[in-house]
This record gives structure tokens, sequence and C-alpha cells, in this order.
């Protein structure tokens, strides 16, 4: 069955936990990291830039023994050199996999209704669903468990959002999200992750938000290409910004998290990302673990026919 991963909910929970437990273990144990893509190439488009979504990709594949092909923003012309689905089932006849960063999620629709092999989504304008698999790997190692534990979600109510709201719903951590009126998260997307059975509350203040949750997370005020929006938004975020203020309604073990790249000075002061309970280099350094366990996860479905 080929397997797209265009959002978490895309996987079952036992299918999450299952990269989960996948991507600790291997962490723990390269030398049991199976050969999964050995003889196989996995085709890494970007439209947009990154650093560690392509770099963990790039790794995670080469660790399963495939080839990964970085594709730069300019190659393909998605959309203008051919239309998406042609670029899948090109891509599709060299490469096992195709994993996509785009700026448009119909394009990664458009691709995964024709490829027959996995598309997966490096992120869209829509969702982030390989960072939402880092992020419960993370929490879980802080804390031991993932289920119960509630983290305050602060900010724009974007792609990383979403997919936090499904990872959470997956896995039973308990999210509270406070975003400024008009920058909500897709009420579709509560919607849907709570038919999931998973617990989101909105809670406008953030300091009420934060009240007593054993984590903190935020993300840019302007994703990658809203950057004509950044003025306007750096005013309606004002008073959205992680400081030490928000960390200390927290609980007093409270971590901080943040999917990077980080803006010290607006989304998140320098104090509270480089302070002692920041986990962003944790949860940077799972990207790798989790894209591994989910290329690996993908591709032995595909291979299950
Ligand atoms: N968090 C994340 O996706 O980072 P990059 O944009 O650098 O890939
Ligand atoms: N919301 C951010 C996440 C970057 C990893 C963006 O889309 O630019």
């Amino acid at each position: 069955m080929t397997l797209n991963v265009l959002e978490l909910d895309d996987l079952t929970a036992i299918q999450v936990a299952s990269v989960l437990d996948n991507a600790a273990q291997w962490k723990r144990d390269p030398a049991g990291i199976p050969q999964a893509l050995k003889g196989k190439g996995v085709a890494l488009v970007f439209e947009k830039p990154s650093a560690r979504t392509r770099l963990s990709s790039e790794m995670a594949v080469a660790t399963l023994s495939g080839h990964p092909i970085y594709i730069r923003p300019e190659e393909l012309g998605i959309g203008t050199r051919e239309t998406a689905e042609d670029v899948a089932r090109t891509l599709g006849s060299y490469c096992a996999i195709i994993a996509a960063r785009v700026f448009d999620h119909a394009v990664l629709e458009q691709m995964s209704a024709v490829s027959n092999v996995p598309v997966i989504n490096l992120l869209s304008d829509r969702s982030h669903p390989c960072q939402g698999l880092a992020d419960v790997l993370t929490i879980r190692e802080l804390f031991g468990t993932v289920e119960g534990r509630r983290l305050a979600y602060i900010g724009d109510g974007n792609n990383v959002t979403a997919s936090l709201a499904f990872a959470a719903a997956l896995t039973g951590l308990e999210l509270i999200v406070s975003s400024p009126p008009g920058y909500e998260l897709d009420p579709e997307v509560v919607e849907s992750a709570r038919n999931l059975g998973g617990s989101i509350t909105l809670i406008q203040d953030p300091i009420e938000a934060a009240q007593g949750v054993d984590a903190v997370y935020t993300d840019v005020w302007a994703s990658m290409g809203e950057e004509a929006e950044a003025e306007e938004r750096r005013v309606a975020f004002a008073g959205w910004q992680v400081d030490d203020r928000v960390m200390s309604a927290a609980s007093k073990d409270a971590w901080f998290m943040h999917c990077l790249p980080a803006h010290r000075g607006e989304e998140v002061t320098a104090s509270v990302i480089d302070g002692d309970r920041s986990a962003v280099w944790a949860q940077a350094a799972n990207r790798m673990h989790t894209a591994r366990a989910l290329f690996a996860l993908v591709v032995t479905e595909a291979g299950a026919d």
C-alpha cells in the first residue's frame, strides 16, 4: 500500500507509536538501523529554504543505506515547467519515496493523487508532520511519557501548530493554543484533531494558556511565504512573545520548545531560548531520528504489496 504522509492524521496512533519506538531504538543503537532503503533513491524536493529538514532527511536516508537526491527550489519548476502530477510520475520512476517542501499544500495532494511511491510532506503552508513527530519524541524523552502531559503553544496558528495538534491527538498529549485574534488555528484542524480523541483547548490569553503546563512551544510570527506581512504581524503578535513571564506561569520544571529557525526578540526572548530549560536542540536533533523511522515505515508498507 502507498502510505502518503501529508499530515499526521494519515497515520494511525499505532503507526505513530511505532515511528517513535523505532526512532528511539535506532537512536540508542545505530547498529540496529535496517538497510530499508538499500539500492533505493529518495527525492528531496525543496521549494523553500531549509536547514534541519534537508540535513535530517538526507542523513536519515543515508543511514537507511539509501541515496538521497536533494532538488533545489529552482530546479523542477512545479506548475510552471511542468505539472505537479508529471513531476511526481517522473520522480517516482527513479525513487522509492518523494519527499517535498512546498508553498501550496495542493501540490502535495496533486502529487500523491498520481504517485506510485509514497509522498511525504516536508512542510507546506498547511502542515509540518515531520516536525510534529520529532516534537513528540522530544517530549517523550524529556518526561518519559507523552500521554497526559500538557503543552501550551503560544503564537501563530500555523503549519507547525496544525501538525502538533495531530501529533498530540495521536499520542494523548494535551494541547492548549493561544493565538492573537485573526491568527488562530484553523477550526477544521481543531475539529479533526478532536475527532481523533485529541484534547485541544483554545485560550486567547498567553499567560492563562501557559498556567502550569509542562512545556511551552512557539514558532515564528511570519512563516516562509508570509514575509510581506511581517510588519503587520509584529504588531498583532506583540503580546504573544514567550518571555520569562510566560515561562514562570508554566510549571516550575517546564521546558521551552521551538521548531526553529527562531527570531530572538520577536516570538521568544534570548533568555528563554538560550536558557537552561530550552529543548530546541534536542528537537532539532530528533528530526533525523524520526525522519529515519518514518521513511522506513513508508518504504516497508510500500514493499508489503
Ligand atoms: N524546523 C524546520 O523545519 O527547520 P528548517 O526550515 O530549517 O528545515
Ligand atoms: N512556520 C514556519 C516553520 C519553519 C520550520 C514556516 O513555515 O516558515
